[in-house]
């Protein structure tokens, strides 16, 4: 196949900027418009792409362009009314950040909007894309691990930020099974307020159908990662099997003991390197729905269950059963559940981004 996709990216900040330069850079999308609120950042970003449609409002510019992917890259508040503009405009894709939604009650509405419309959607976990995160997958599926008992995800970058990505990771190494019941703890208020509004600790277990445990920290309480100098990439991700483990660290590389020996290589997280593949598979889906992308919404609406069941077990005490039958508002049950009590630090560093 060989048509040209059209692309329309509203939010053209970080984020944005990385998705409209890879669209361009791969000869299967065309840049036919951009939207940011910002009109300087607009300006600057249109010229750069030399985007023929631009303008300040998403839906003028996605209902003039009628596009064939309709990507946004807006901070988490603006998620469902940029899912209608999509739809409405006739996207056969949309192309969304993470998280998908800050509540389990936003994200089953958006998942209700893209299933009755029928619009596929990815979202971007693509750090799964590097070099390092595929080794651990490659050897994962190798055996040379023997069965999966266990997988594990730590960050020390607070919830909103990174939890979906290590929930992502970490499902794929466990084979993508669908969680059964989460239960965690959750402590510190200051990131409440947050653009990315989140609990300044989270530490919790996943029971998957498959047998696998999951266990996941994230936030100031989170352990160091002493070989990663760079705070946002001190995450460590892995798999644990009857014969040995793998685990990658987002800027530091993989390690392996398996029942062949010890081994080790480099990797670190890079937007120019996960990008393009990414963005490729978004052409490969559109092609052929049988090419499903890895970072498809179902997937990422697991892990975003997964992520709200642990704040509703942070709250509410015990174990929480997935996936959710009803949605709720859990940063507000948050809000009205966590005391003033400060949260303790793993390391100095922390004080930083948690004071
Ligand atoms: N996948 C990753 O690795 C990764 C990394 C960093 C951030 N993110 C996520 O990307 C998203 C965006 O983060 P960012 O760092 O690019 O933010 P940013 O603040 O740099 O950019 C957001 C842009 O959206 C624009 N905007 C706001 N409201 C708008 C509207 N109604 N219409 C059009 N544009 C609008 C803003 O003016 C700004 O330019 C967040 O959800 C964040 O969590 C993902």
């Amino acid at each position: 196949m060989s048509e040209k996709y059209r692309v329309v990216v509203a939010g053209l900040g970080k984020r944005g900027m990385h998705h409209a330069l890879a669209f361009r850079a791969n000869a299967r999308f065309e840049v036919a418009g951009v939207c940011d609120i910002d009109a300087s950042r607009l300006e600057a970003a249109a010229a750069r792409l030399g985007a023929p449609v631009k303008g300040t409002d998403a839906r003028q510019v996605a209902l003039a362009v009628r596009p064939d992917v309709f990507c946004f890259c807006t901070l988490p508040e603006l998620r469902t009314g940029m899912v209608r503009v999509g739809i409405e405009s006739g996207a056969r894709l949309i192309a969304m950040e993470k998280p998908i939604a800050l509540s389990s009650a936003e994200a089953i509405q958006i998942k209700r909007l893209l299933e009755e419309s029928g619009v596929r959607a990815v979202v971007s976990h693509q750090h799964r894309y590097g070099a390092h995160y595929r080794k651990v997958k490659e050897i994962i599926s190798s055996g040379a691990l023997g069965r999966i008992h266990t997988v594990y995800g730590t960050a020390t970058g607070w919830m909103m930020h990174m939890l979906s990505h290590l929930i992502d990771y970490l499902r794929w190494y466990a084979g993508e099974p669908e969680a059964e019941w989460v239960m965690a703890q959750a402590g510190g208020r200051g990131k409440l307020s947050d653009a990315h509004p989140s609990p300044d600790y989270l530490a919790g277990f996943i029971h998957f159908a498959n047998g696998v445990r999951g266990v996941l920290e994230c936030g100031a309480g989170a352990p160091d990662v002493p070989e990663v100098e760079y705070w946002w990439r001190k995450c460590r991700i892995g798999a644990q099997g009857a014969e040995g483990f793998a685990e990658v660290l987002t800027g530091g590389g993989w390690r392996a003991v398996t029942r062949d020996g010890v081994a080790s290589g480099p990797g670190s997280m890079n937007y120019d390197l996960d990008m393009p593949p990414y963005i490729q598979q978004m052409a490969d889906w559109l092609d052929d729905p049988a090419q499903v992308h890895p970072c498809h919404f179902e997937s990422a609406y697991q892990g975003l269950e997964i992520m709200m069941g642990m704040c509703r077990s942070a709250v509410e005490g015990g174990q929480v059963a997935l996936p959710l039958a009803d949605g709720a508002d859990e940063i507000a049950l948050l809000r009205a559940h966590l005391t003033g009590k400060p949260v303790l630090f793993s390391m100095p560093a922390n004080a930083k981004e948690y004071a």
